[in-house]
């Protein structure tokens, strides 16, 4: 299984055959990676290498420099995957015709988890697929607005079931939608998978910042690293504005028993269960000792920055930062 990620944000899942170049594999999806030679000698094919193992096949130094291979380039017009990977396409996926799936889901259920946050699930039609990097987004139509609204998968990817934790805000579209207008049974239409936020491989200490809602994409990365051995720890800071609104600790607490991971709660609003305050409370060198971490964070544009900005404050070496910033839709 080969993630390609576009330009534009836009992710597509393709699968590959044995000794089938990633071109190839792209092409028969219905992908047109842009390509000249095919041959390794123009080099208009590059692309990076993300994680996964391949072999590089034949090609000219012009087509690709020993530098570039340092830097992890590859020509997909060479290359052929020998595990599953994940590579960026220089190009849009416009630029590489791909089409926009829709995806017409059934919900399953919706339960609240409080009285603003919304766990939805819905199932995809007999036989569909849609697999995701734990971390993505898909984009859930509104019926009858042309809008749409997007929401991290909150579960891992794989089977025809698919979960979204929503925060239901007064009077906005989708939460009018899904408080007034939905029922189970309903067809609700969603693209995907979207984004480049998502799970790579663990290499060190690593370190999950969420924001509200933006707990769901550390469930389903979560519930990944829980099917494998996992050799390096997971921290995970949550913050929510009220103890009622920190949702699904009991998934967190089923986490920590089966994998090195931890987590740490904070509410804005004093309560007697939680920390209070802010997640980067805890972004101190007494707290956070290893030599670097990997962090990712998603949340709400001011606390993402807040914890960036922590960080450099306490001198805390990061060697990758991934964000998700949430953008109020205003309505
Ligand atoms: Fe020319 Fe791949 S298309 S090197």
């Amino acid at each position: 299984v080969i993630a390609l990620n576009f330009e534009d944000g836009v992710t597509r899942i393709i699968e590959s055959r044995s000794s089938e170049t990633l071109a190839d594999a792209a092409f028969r999806a219905g992908i047109n990676i842009p390509l000249d030679c095919n041959e390794g000698v123009c080099g208009t094919c590059k692309c990076k290498w993300k994680s996964g193992q391949f072999e590089m096949g034949d090609y000219i130094e012009e087509a690709l420099s020993e530098e570039e291979t340092a830097d992890g380039f590859s020509l997909a017009c060479q290359m052929t995957p020998t595990s599953d990977m994940v590579v960026d396409i220089l190009a849009s996926s416009k630029a590489c015709k791909v089409k926009s799936v829709t995806h017409a889901t059934t919900i399953l259920s919706m339960d609240f988890l409080s009285s603003e946050i919304l766990k939805l699930v819905v199932k995809l039609q007999k036989g569909e697929k849609l697999p995701f990097l734990q971390g993505q987004y898909a984009n859930l139509d509104i019926p009858n607005t042309g809008v749409h609204r997007s929401y991290s998968f909150s579960r891992d990817s794989g089977g025809d079931v698919l979960e979204f934790i929503i925060k239901l805000i007064p009077n906005g579209l989708m939460s009018n939608y899904l408080r007034d207008k939905v029922k189970i049974g309903d067809i609700l239409n969603l693209k995907g998978p979207t984004g480049s936020f998502y799970l790579r491989d663990l290499h060190r200490p690593t370190l999950f910042f969420a924001g509200g809602t933006g707990i769901a994409p550390f469930l389903a990365m979560l519930e990944k690293l829980s099917k494998h051995k996992v050799k390096h720890t997971i921290q995970l800071f949550y913050g929510a504005n009220t103890e009622a609104n920190l949702v699904e600790l009991e998934r967190l607490n089923a986490f920590k028993k089966i994998m090195p991971f931890d987590y740490h709660t904070v509410s804005v609003e004093p309560t007697p269960n939680h920390a209070q305050g802010f997640v980067n409370q805890w972004i101190t060198k007494e707290v956070l000792n290893a030599k670097e971490y990997d962090i990712y964070i998603c949340g709400p544009n001011a606390m993402v920055e807040s914890v960036k900005a922590s960080f450099t404050k306490a001198g805390i070496k990061i060697a990758h930062c991934y964000l998700e910033k949430f953008v109020p839709s205003g309505i």
